[in-house]
C-alpha cells in the first residue's frame, strides 16, 4: 500500500507482512523500550544492514511520553554523532512512535525516520499519518509536529507477545474507523474471529487503508481527519483525570466513544439499535464501556484545554448512523452535563 499526500505530492510505502531485510547505507538509531527490546530487538537487528546501528531505550509507559524522553533521544543522537543523513527507527507502540517522530522531526531541523509498530494500536493507527508529539501537565499530545515517516513496516508477528488488554485497546481504534467511515467493515468486525491470523491481517489492512485515505484527503487536520478523534475528546479527559497509565489510551477512547454515542443518541443522530450494536462490538473486543466521572463540571471544564477546542467552542465528533460521522458545535452545556451525569 502507498499513502499519498495531496499537499506535498509525496507519498510513502506501508509494507504489510514479514519484516523484510533493511539495507540502509547510513547511521541508524533504533529507539525502543526495555520490554520490546527484550522481546524483539534481536529479530529487528537480524534484519538490518547499515553503516552503524545504535540503540536507545526509553522507560516504558505513557507517563514517559514527555520532553525528558525526547531529550534523551536527542542526546543519544548527538552522542553517536548522527547527522542530517542519518535515520531513526521507532520500534514500539504509539508512545515510542509519537516520540521518535517528534525527536527526528526536530533533530537538526528534521531527519528521516521509519516506523516499525509493535502494538495493534500503532499498526492500525498511530504509525501512519505523521502526527507526532508528547504530553505535558496541560494535556495529551499538546506539543508536537507533523512529520511523516519514510516508510512503515507492519508485521503482525510482533503482536504475538502483546497482552490481551493491549490488543483490546488497539481494537478500539479499529471500531472507531468502522463507525465513522465504513458500515461494511463494522459488520465484518461483528463477525470477526481475531484469533485467526489471516483475519487479523485483513482487519489491519482495512483499518490502515481507511486511515491512509483520510490522511490523504486532509493531512493537517483541517477537515475530515478530525473525525479520527471520535471518542478522543472525552477519552483524553479520562486519561488526564485518571492519571496517565490507569486507562490505556484505547480503553479511554472506548469509553469516550460511548459518551459520544450517548450524546448522538440524545440528538437523534443514531438509533437505539445502532447505539446497542456499537456497545456490543466494544464489549465483544473487551473494551471498557463504563466510567465513573467524579465531578461533571470539572470534566466539562477540561474540554477547554483540548487544542481542538477553538474559540471556547467544543467541537463534538459524533456518529451519524454507522459508517458516517458529523461534527457538532454549539451543543448546550446543560445537555452535555446531562450526558456526563449518565457516567457518574
Ligand atoms: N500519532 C497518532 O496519530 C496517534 C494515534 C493514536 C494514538 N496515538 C498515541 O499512541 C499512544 C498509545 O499507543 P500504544 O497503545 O501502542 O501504547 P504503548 O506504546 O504504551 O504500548 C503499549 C504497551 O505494550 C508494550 N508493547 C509494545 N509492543 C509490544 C509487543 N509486541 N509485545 C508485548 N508488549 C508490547 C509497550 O511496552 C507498552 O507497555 C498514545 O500516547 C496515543 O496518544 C497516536
Ligand atoms: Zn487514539
Amino acid at each position: 500500500m502507498r499513502i499519498t499526500l495531496k499537499s506535498q505530492d509525496i507519498g510513502y510505502k506501508i509494507h504489510f507482512g514479514d519484516l523484510p531485510k533493511l539495507t540502509l547505507d547510513k547511521k541508524v538509531l533504533i529507539v525502543t523500550n526495555p520490554k520490546i527490546a527484550g522481546l524483539h530487538l534481536q529479530t529487528l537487528l537480524g534484519q538490518i544492514q547499515a553503516k552503524e546501528v545504535y540503540c536507545c531505550t526509553i522507560p516504558d509507559g505513557e507517563v514517559y511520553k514527555d520532553f525528558k524522553s525526547v531529550e534523551a533521544i536527542l542526546e543519544a543522537a548527538f552522542i553517536h554523532r548522527l547527522d542530517r543523513k542519518s535515520l531513526m527507527i521507532a520500534f514500539g507502540g504509539g508512545v515510542i512512535g509519537d516520540m521518535v517522530g517528534f525527536a527526528s522531526g526536530i533533530f537538526m531541523r528534521g531527519i528521516d525516520f521509519i516506523q516499525i509498530p509493535t502494538t495493534l494500536l500503532a499498526q492500525v493507527d498511530s504509525s501512519v499519518g505523521g502526527k507526532t508529539g508528547i504530553n505535558n501537565s496541560f494535556g495529551k499530545n499538546l506539543v508536537g509536529l507533523f512529520h511523516q515517516p519514510q516508510v512503515v513496516y507492519i508485521d503482525p508477528k510482533f503482536l504475538n507477545t502483546l497482552p490481551k488488554r493491549e490488543m483490546s485497546a488497539g481494537l478500539a481504534e479499529v471500531v472507531k474507523m468502522a463507525v465513522c467511515f465504513d458500515k461494511e467493515f463494522f459488520r465484518f468486525l461483528e463477525n470477526l474471529d481475531i484469533s485467526n491470523e489471516n483475519n487479523l491481517l485483513t482487519m489491519i489492512h482495512k483499518a490502515v487503508s481507511i486511515k491512509a485515505q483520510v490522511v490523504k484527503e486532509d493531512e493537517k487536520e483541517q477537515g475530515i481527519r478530525a473525525a479520527l478523534n471520535y471518542g478522543h475528546t472525552f477519552g483524553h479527559i479520562i486519561e488526564l483525570q485518571s492519571g496517565y497509565g490507569k486507562y490505556l489510551h484505547g480503553e479511554a477512547v472506548g469509553i469516550g466513544m460511548m459518551m459520544a454515542n450517548t450524546l448522538a443518541l440524545a440528538l437523534d443522530l443514531i438509533k437505539q439499535e445502532e447505539f446497542d450494536a456499537i456497545k456490543a462490538l466494544l464489549e465483544k473486543f473487551g473494551i471498557p464501556t463504563t466510567y465513573a466521572i467524579k465531578n461533571v463540571e470539572s470534566f466539562y471544564e477540561s474540554f477547554f484545554l483540548d487544542k481542538k477546542t477553538l474559540d471556547a467552542r467544543i467541537k463534538f465528533i459524533l456518529p451519524q448512523g454507522i459508517g458516517n460521522v458529523c461534527f457538532r458545535e454549539n451543543i448546550p452545556k446543560a445537555l452535555v452535563l446531562d450526558i456526563l451525569r449518565e457516567f457518574m
